[in-house]
């Protein structure tokens, strides 16, 4: 009888701690990792990863021309912060990049150039087969411009002039890798010294 009786109490405790559980809590907010890609690789570096590479590039060089030698630098705040804005576009480009889920180009498109580029289907492959390889590329391109940010604040244009090369290798460490491993072109070789701009 006595079993019967805390088997009874058992049971109410169970019935009573059942009948005060608070309501369900709604589901977690969606975790940070989701993200929601739209554009395509190919459309990043359309859109934010040349245009903004190329205002770091054209910012600081030097022109030759009938007119004479012409030493381009950044005139004024304004113009530092043209240049600024735009390192800050092409270090942040590269956590686009390294989002998960992320397609190459858009169903159906094509290499440009079959012979050297490898298909967008193949590029996504590859990223899929080795994620962190990716990755680190990806971060590559961030770390290259972090010395060219920290030239820009000194207000320096040698300074951008000497690191901004370094953008270039990174841009080529991971196109090499994934967009024309094929191209067996002089020059083309990983981590190479980039063509005078
Ligand atoms: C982490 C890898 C990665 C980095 C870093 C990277 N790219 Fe790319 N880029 C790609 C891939 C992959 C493609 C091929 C997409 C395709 O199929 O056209 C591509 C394509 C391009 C294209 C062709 C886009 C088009 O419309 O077809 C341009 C231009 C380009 N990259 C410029 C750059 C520049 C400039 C940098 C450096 C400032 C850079 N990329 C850095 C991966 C990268």
């Amino acid at each position: 009888m006595r079993t019967y009786l805390s088997l009874f109490a058992a049971s109410v405790l169970v019935l009573f701690a059942a009948g005060c559980t608070a309501p369900e809590p709604p589901p977690p907010a969606a975790p940070a990792t989701d993200y929601k890609p739209t554009a395509t690789i190919k459309e990043i570096m359309d859109s934010m990863v040349d245009p903004s590479a190329d205002v770091i590039w054209e910012s600081v060089a030097t022109y030759v021309s009938a007119a004479g030698i012409e030493e381009r630098a950044p005139k004024n705040d304004e113009e530092w912060a043209v240049v600024r804005r735009n390192a800050i576009i092409l270090m942040e480009s590269s956590n686009l990049l390294a989002i998960p889920g992320r397609h190459v180009a858009k169903p159906g498109e094509k290499a440009e150039d079959p012979a050297v580029e490898l298909s967008p289907e193949e590029i996504d492959k590859l990223i899929q087969e080795d994620p962190a390889a990716w990755t680190q590329l990806a971060h590559g391109l961030q770390e290259s411009v972090a010395p060219v940010l920290e030239a820009i604040d000194k207000k320096s244009a040698e300074g951008v002039l000497y690191s901004a090369d370094k953008i270039d290798i990174a841009c080529e460490n991971c196109h090499l890798k994934y967009w024309y491993p094929n191209d067996k072109r002089p020059g083309a070789e990983p981590a190479s010294a980039p063509e005078s701009k």
